[in-house]
């Protein structure tokens, strides 16, 4: 176990981290990378004005590095009113002063490089803030180049199919401009209108604006609510063909042009949706898609004490093309969403995780892991150790690595984005400023205050979660087939117990999982694998032969689990 002092958390980390490959180099690093969303204006202040900022990130590099992230992943930093976390974009082509200049980003780009760590920001390219010049333009100017920029009726009748997302404030997916004397269509806030893409002006200024930041040495995008790019009447308005047409063309254009950029899906879609995102071998799209069907599940395992939910969306899967990964997370700075799941299983969800109306936000929960899981060590870890085995590469959550806690009491999703908690001072290490002045109040509720929750603390005891995860994070960077192998469902003589091997040319890892508050003993089918030893990896101790009978026994605690290699008889 690393003794790292906790002195350290800004200084030199004894890290074996080397620079970044390139992409010739190393074209699959996606499929062996832990990924970490950070919100910037939430992670750490450089300059005292109490908002975060890239050099106040910069700073804590050597800490993501020691922990073992390969990638970091920066929501929206550009010009913006700030009515939607960023996610309403007022120019494409800047950084937000508040956070910096356009150089200090491009340093953080480079000092993370240096790092070993790569970084993709957010591309969100459905809808514009209503500030955004060419939204001014379009309700100014109908005739002007901008005109038919955005998506204009009227009436406020076309698409009555299309959904309304964000269920808590609006009533419409049209809203009316006194000044145009129209109706615009928004599949989000009525201040975040909608781009019109069936037209080709609006195609090429959104290719323009992903070319420019690929110049700025990112290494990829996250593309933010691609399925509502076109719309067409007697549809729902999600995943048509022309918006995968749009999305296969943007691949084509950076896989040509910037050879090795990510594309990673945000499309919050059942399992066959989703995957279409992926494109096909002879068409691809993006290279890792959100694993939104089986986040819910997740959860939902961990209460039903049952791995059938998750199980039933693995078998669904159909085979993903060459190269395709899954994105998997447990939270991010959005609600736990729970549009997808049925009727049924979205009421056990609110009853088992928001209790509260108010934890609740539009179609879903806005609550944090550690608060999520009562605090309960055993099932973060049991969670972490799925999150990290499941097929797919893992989106880690700032502060879910020190167990942070939430404030149900801030507006909209705000009380999963409060400052990150770095030691026990008054500012919590995160400003210098007085900590009346954050924009968002630190947490300082029982059990879950600052001042016991924090990185310093954390990392001078050596039993806490941060260094378990840690261990955990570079026990998986040593076994690539947690990123690339293949993964088989395993059959187990309890339903509580979950087990599957994830392998690949040298090694086979078995996953066991008891998702029980109650202890098992159980029998897992190693089909073919007779007379296989193993050892557990997190211990290196050694474990059952494999018996005649093809099935190993296995004794787990309540919400306990093992990562298990099996070594061939001649091995
Ligand atoms: C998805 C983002 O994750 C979310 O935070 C935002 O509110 C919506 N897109 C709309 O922009
Ligand atoms: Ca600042």
């Amino acid at each position: 176990m690393n003794t790292i002092s906790s002195s350290l958390i800004t200084g030199t980390f004894d890290t074996d981290t080397c620079p970044v490959p390139s992409p010739e180099e190393d074209p699959l690093w996606y499929r062996h990378a832990v990924f970490y969303e950070v919100l910037l204006g939430s992670f750490a202040d450089s300059n005292g004005d109490a908002i975060g900022d890239f050099k106040g990130l910069e700073s804590r590099l050597d800490y993501l590095a020691w922990l073992g992230i390969d990638c970091l992943w920066l929501p929206p930093f550009y010009p913006s009113p700030l009515q939607d976390g960023g996610y309403d974009v007022a120019d494409y082509m800047g950084v937000d002063p508040q956070y910096g200049t356009m150089d200090d980003f491009t340093d953080l780009v480079e000092a993370a490089h240096e790092r070993g760590i790569r970084i993709i920001i957010d591309m969100v390219l459905n809808h514009t803030s209503d500030q955004h010049p060419w939204f001014q333009a379009s309700r100014s100017d109908p005739q002007g180049p901008y005109g038919d920029f955005y998506v204009w009726r009227d009436t406020p009748d076309d698409y009555p199919d299309a959904r309304i997302i964000f269920i808590d404030t609006e009533k419409s997916n049209w809203s009316y401009d006194k000044q145009r004397g129209q109706y615009f269509w928004h599949r989000f806030f009525s201040h975040q209108p909608d781009l019109n893409f069936d037209n080709p002006s609006v195609r090429e200024a959104v290719k323009n604006v992903v070319r420019y930041w690929c110049r700025t040495g990112v290494d990829g995008f996250r593309l933010d609510a691609i399925p509502y790019l076109f719309e067409e009447n007697g549809t729902n308005c999600e995943n048509l063909s022309p918006t995968h047409d749009f999305i296969a063309e943007l691949r084509a254009m950076v896989d040509d042009e910037f050879p090795g950029t990510l594309m990673v899906a945000e499309a919050n879609q059942p399992p066959r949706e989703v995957v279409d995102y992926f494109g096909t071998d002879a068409r691809p799209e993006c290279h890792i898609c959100f694993h939104f069907p089986i986040m819910p599940r997740l959860f939902a395992a961990l209460r039903e004490e049952s791995g059938q939910g998750m199980r039933q969306i693995l078998a669904e899967l159909p085979p993903l093309p060459t190269g395709a990964q899954w994105g998997t997370f447990l939270r991010n700075h959005d609600e736990l969403t729970l549009e997808m799941v049925t009727d049924e299983e979205r009421a056990k969800m609110y009853q088992w995780y928001a209790p509260e109306s108010r934890m609740r936000a539009n179609i879903g929960i806005r609550r944090r892991l550690a608060p999520l899981l009562n605090g309960s060590r055993r099932k973060i870890e049991l969670a972490h150790a799925l999150l990290l085995a499941l097929p797919g590469s893992p989106f880690l959550y700032y502060g879910d690595e020190i167990g942070m806690g939430d404030n149900i009491w801030l507006k909209d999703r705000d009380g999963v984005r409060t400052p990150m908690q770095w030691d026990p001072s008054p500012s919590a290490g995160f400003s210098t400023a007085d900590p009346k002045d954050f924009r968002l109040p630190l947490i300082d509720a029982p059990n879950w205050d600052q001042r016991a929750v924090n990185v310093q603390e954390s990392m001078g005891r050596e039993t806490s979660l941060l260094n378990w995860l840690r261990e955990a994070l570079h026990i998986r960077r040593r076994y690539p087939a947690f990123g690339s192998g293949h993964m088989n469902l395993l059959s187990t003589s309890n339903d509580a117990v979950m087990a599957f091997l994830r392998r690949d040319a040298q090694h086979t890892i078995l996953c066991v999982y008891n998702l029980a508050g109650t202890p098992r003993c159980v029998d897992v089918t190693l089909p073919g694998m007779a007379g296989w030893t193993s050892r557990e990896l997190a211990h290196n101790s050694p474990f059952p032969t494999v018996k005649d009978d093809d099935t190993m026994q296995i004794t787990l605690t309540r919400h306990g689990f093992f990562w298990i290699e099996l070594l061939a008889p001649d091995y």
